[in-house]
């Protein structure tokens, strides 16, 4: 008889995007006159930049003559090189080639590489959280009991208006860290002195740090670090996900890289020690055939010099939206965090309304969507996402709505 993998029963129902599609078309159904604007996207709404067009298309016609069959499954060297030299190692910080593997996305690789560690490890996930890092986990048996919203064998890090939302050092040993900044959903960024203290942490411990820099791009302020390796120390406890989704428009045509340096180790019962890039690879040979070489040359001109100005006129494009809902929220009275080095902007519910109340209340009366906080972990309850993907006249219409709500 075939039998379930019975840590999928622990997992609750995913119905925030579902129940927030579900009330929103209930309400343009019963009022089908009014014009319903959409800031609770977590997708880019601008497509990919024409000189990643012009590659594509090029490459579409070398397809025809020439085969490209399977690739190397951790990418191709070209990418890879571009890869680590303007990510980088023109940086300032010290990265490989061959310690960049090329994925399809950031949520594959987030998702897949806890199966690299035992069963029994301590996970420390930040609350609010993106809930890739929890499932992945629950669904590999290391969640224990599913009780009034939490798992009863994670440690949560606990993200709040008192820690500025900035997760503090956990109380109790953990083995592994999710970290993730620029923030989804509170679009917070991390100073490296802040990192710092999760590197110390990490290598007294011999902790693994999972850092999530799906964002980085957003980053325009100068002090915040854009890497967790420009953190000293952190290439014997971290791995990085990057992703060019909300970089560069590729959340449909999927492109991402992971990196993970040499001195990185993990260990056995007898405390003897393994290579974790030896491990990944052997991981993604066996399970994965590599990123289309098709997308893998529209990348790489993401790394060209007029790739980047075009890729970071789009990004200018979104923050500049950001700004606009940032400002129009606390011309109101309500605090943030985000919205300046990241594309969704936190707020905090005015008159302690629920996540789902606010929802609500901006839907039914200016006809506004967002992302009720309380979907992203217990945390997140009493506040509210606004993402900065859209349109900047849908976006100034909508705070334009916002002023006229009374509380
Ligand atoms: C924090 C975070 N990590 C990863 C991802 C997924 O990225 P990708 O499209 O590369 O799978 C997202 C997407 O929303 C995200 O918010």
């Amino acid at each position: 008889m075939i039998k379930l993998n019975e840590n999928y029963n622990k997992l609750p129902g995913n119905y925030l995007f579902t129940e927030i599609g579900r009330q929103v078309n209930a309400y343009q159904q019963a009022n089908p006159d009014k014009r319903i604007i959409r800031l609770g996207i977590g997708d880019v709404t601008k497509p990919l930049t024409g000189k990643v067009i012009s590659s594509l298309k090029e490459v579409v016609l070398d397809l025809e003559k020439n085969v490209h069959g399977y690739g190397p499954e951790q990418g191709y060297d070209f990418l890879r090189n571009k890869i680590a030299e303007n990510d980088f190692r023109s940086k300032g910080v010290n990265i490989a080639d061959d310690e960049i593997f090329v994925s399809t996305g950031a949520k594959e690789d987030t998702a897949n590489f806890q199966e690299l560690f035992s069963s029994d490890i301590k996970i420390a996930v930040p609350d609010p959280v993106y809930p890739v890092y929890v499932d992945s986990n629950v669904m590999a048996g290391r969640g224990g009991v599913y009780k009034g919203g939490r798992y009863t064998d994670f440690v949560y890090l606990e993200c709040n208006q008192e820690n500025n939302f900035i997760p503090e050092l956990p109380k109790q040993p953990v083995d592994l860290i999710y970290l993730c900044f620029p923030n989804n959903p509170t679009g917070q960024v991390a100073t490296k002195d802040e990192l710092k203290k999760w590197v110390d942490y990490a290598r007294a411990n011999k902790a693994l740090i999972l850092f999530d820099a799906a964002y980085e791009a957003f980053i325009r302020e100068d002090n915040i670090p854009h890497s967790i390796f420009e953190i000293e120390g952190a290439r014997e406890c971290a791995v990085e996900f990057r992703s060019l989704s909300k970089t560069a428009g590729f959340t449909g045509t999927r492109l991402s890289y992971t990196i993970i340096p040499k001195e990185l180790v993990v260990y056995d019962n007898d405390g003897k020690a393994y290579e974790l890039h030896k491990l990944w690879l052997r991981r993604q040979t066996t399970k994965f055939n590599g990123t289309a070489y098709l997308i893998q040359k529209g990348a790489e001109v993401v790394f060209t010099p007029e790739g980047k100005a075009e890729v970071d006129a789009t990004i200018n494009y979104y923050l500049e939206n950001a700004r606009i809902i940032k400002e129009g929220i606390t011309k109101l009275g309500i605090s943030s965090t985000g919205g300046i080095n990241s594309p969704y902007v936190w707020l905090k519910t005015p008159a302690n309304l629920s996540s789902w109340d606010f929802f609500h209340k901006l839907l039914n009366e200016v006809q506004v969507v967002g992302t009720p906080g309380a979907g992203f972990g217990l945390c997140g309850e009493g506040y509210f996402r606004l993402s900065a993907f859209g349109e900047k006249s849908n976006v100034e219409e909508a705070i334009d709505r916002l002023v006229k709500l009374k509380f």
